[in-house]
């Protein structure tokens, strides 16, 4: 089956991180291509990786590096297609700021769409919200997410008692 959602990284170390927006597209039986494309070190993979996402079926790209974080803002250059940056506080990262800065500082005309530092659940929901644009039964599950969150923070507040 076709992935909807492209999950990319710069380095399969920032898995640890990009799982969490993996496991969150699965649990709504969103199908996701996973693969290390790095800015940096496999250029010419990242091109190729950009230009052809939109023939290859994707709706939405997610894209995780740290430090020089690059790989986000160069693919959404290179795609007519959402892309969602997550910074991650990688080895090679000073504080995490140098991770967020170079995903967030995007010039005029190519958007990326940033979440927090190591926010990759928060980048899956957010896909998941594009995806549910167009998907009446998306956004119900959304909504059903969120009615379960709020009840477990109800819960969680009642054992405080
Ligand atoms: C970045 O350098 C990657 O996205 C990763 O966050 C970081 C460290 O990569 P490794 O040295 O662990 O391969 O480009």
């Amino acid at each position: 089956m076709k992935a909807t959602v492209a999950i990319i990284m710069g380095s399969a170390s920032d898995f640890g991180i990009m799982k969490d927006a993996k496991e969150l597209l699965e649990s709504f039986e969103i199908t996701v291509h996973v693969e290390v494309v790095s800015a940096h070190r496999t250029p010419e993979k990242m091109v190729a990786f950009a230009k052809s996402a939109e023939e290859q079926g994707f709706k939405v790209i997610i894209a995780g590096a740290g430090g020089a974080a690059h790989l986000p803002g160069m693919v959404a250059s290179l795609t007519p297609l959402p892309v969602i940056g997550v910074p991650i506080k990688s080895s090679n990262s000073m504080d995490g700021w140098d991770s967020v800065l170079s995903i967030l500082q995007m010039p005029n005309g190519i958007p990326v769409a940033t979440v927090a530092l190591n926010g990759a659940k928060n980048a899956g929901l957010l896909a998941l919200r594009i995806l549910g644009c167009s998907n009446t039964e998306l956004r119900h599950q959304i909504k059903e997410y969120a009615r379960k969150m709020e009840a477990e923070v109800e819960s969680s507040q009642s054992k405080l008692q």
